[in-house]
């Protein structure tokens, strides 16, 4: 095997120049995405690397992937003893692991008690690979809630979505994205969702009838433009969950384990979904897992032996990464500095929007920040940001998003500020 890290101009995974690089994507790879020309080598908590031995704030962190920071290095060396010790290849699924077990524990206990009118029962999790395929098993189990407890006839459920939302991207899932863009000419096109606008509790209400199963809903829109619900919204969902016998489903896929600045985005209003859709983070941006959490007894209830399943679903090498990012998150009080740093950065960020022309709203909370512009292009500004040393991209495209890791100490958070207020401020 050629070691190809040996010179300084050599740093990363191979010797490629950065053209052939782009090259090769261009040639051979699906164009779905609008990418910002940067080949990045090497990351390290904050900062991604370039060959040419420039670097640039992650102000995306893979969309909350990396929390942790990027190669954080308790979730490393948990990784590399895992594939030296012989226990980090995929399983068949018919036998016990020690790493599975001891994940479902870390997770179902860490999560508090879903669906508590289902009683005091404890939480399960099914682990899947990606976010997309959790909230598949999200709304699997919100339908077959309508359909054995509630006898809504199989086919006729229908769950409750908000627009603007973004869940993923498979068929199912775009079948309820609003966005024209994702489903034109992937049809035929799944049936059952029916679409309000976010924030707006007459309107859940309205859409109520005796098929409505359940609700799913982001506590916070990453991808729709950085936006929370208005307060009492998550609230009003949970009354109106309770009074029409509504599966309740919350998709932290994003928002979730502290990128607001609290453990769940959820507890910021002190609203117990049924279900949780987690991803990203849980496994400190090193491997994909994703995971549904739900009430003993509905888990129970829906997924029995050949109702689910998934090859690398809950694979021992995932499940030590999220051990450890887990751990990670609490150890290092992850979620207080995103709060913390969080409500530092906001205020150098609205101190911006004071003196700039170009800023239409700030939002956010603890390090989900989104800077809305008022030309309406975001990409505008993050090619700018880019030219000086800080990796950005738009939500939604008219939203600047910060999103950092949750390892961001002040001296970060200036280097953030510096660089908008170039940008920002004429
Ligand atoms: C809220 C939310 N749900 C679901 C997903 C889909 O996750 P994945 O891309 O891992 O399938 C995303 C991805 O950005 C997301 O932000």
């Amino acid at each position: 095997m050629t070691n190809v890290n040996t010179t300084r101009q050599n740093i990363g995974f191979s010797p490629i120049p950065d053209k052939d690089i782009l090259d090769f994507e261009h040639i051979y790879g699906a164009h779905h995405y609008e990418r910002l020309g940067l080949v990045v080598r090497k990351t390290e908590g904050i900062w991604l690397h370039t060959a040419d031995g420039k670097k640039y704030l992650d102000c995306l962190a893979a969309y909350s992937a990396a929390n942790q920071g990027h190669h954080h290095p308790a979730i490393v060396g948990a990784l590399v003893d895992a594939l030296q010790g012989g226990y980090a290849s995929v399983i068949s699924n018919v036998v016990y692991t020690d790493a599975l077990g001891m994940f479902l524990k870390k997770l179902a206990t860490l999560v508090p008690q879903m669906g508590p009118r289902f009683g005091d029962n404890g939480n399960k999790v099914l682990p899947k690979n990606g976010g997309v395929e959790s909230v598949e098993t999200a709304i699997k189990m919100a339908r077959y809630y309508g359909y054995k407890v509630k006898d809504i006839p199989d086919g006729k459920q229908e769950i409750i979505v908000f627009q603007n939302n973004f869940h993923g991207r498979m068929i199912t899932i775009v079948s309820f994205s609003t966005s024209p863009k994702y489903r034109e000419g992937f049809g035929p096109l799944t049936p059952g969702f029916v679409s309000v606008p976010y924030g707006d509790i007459e309107a859940v209400k309205g859409a109520i009838n005796d098929n409505t199963c359940g609700i799913l809903v982001e506590p916070g829109q990453g991808e729709g433009g950085m936006y929370y619900p208005p307060e009492g919204f998550l609230g009003g969902l949970r009354d109106l969950s309770d009074q029409h016998d509504l599966f309740l489903l919350f998709d932290e896929i994003q928002v979730g384990l502290g990128r607001t600045g609290k453990m769940f985005c959820f507890e910021h209003e002190n609203v117990i979904p049924d279900g949780i859709i987690l991803g990203k983070a849980i496994s400190g941006g090193l491997v994909p897992l994703s995971a549904f959490v739900t009430n003993t007894k509905m888990m129970d209830l829906a997924f029995q032996p050949g109702r689910d399943g998934s090859t690398f679903g809950g694979y021992p090498l995932a499940c030590i990464a999220a051990n450890a990012a887990l751990d990670v998150l609490i150890n290092d009080k992850l979620i207080e500095n995103s709060a913390r740093i969080g409500e530092y950065l906001k205020k150098k960020i609205d101190a911006i929007a004071s003196r700039s022309t170009h800023i239409k709203e700030v939002r956010g909370r603890g390090l989900f920040i989104g800077i809305e512009v008022k030309n309406g292009n975001a990409m505008d500004y993050c090619r700018k940001l880019l030219d000086l040393g800080l990796l950005c991209n738009d939500s939604h495209g008219h939203t600047i998003r910060i999103s950092p890791p949750l390892v961001l100490d002040e001296e970060g958070a200036d280097y953030i500020a510096e660089r908008l207020e170039k940008v920002l401020v004429d």
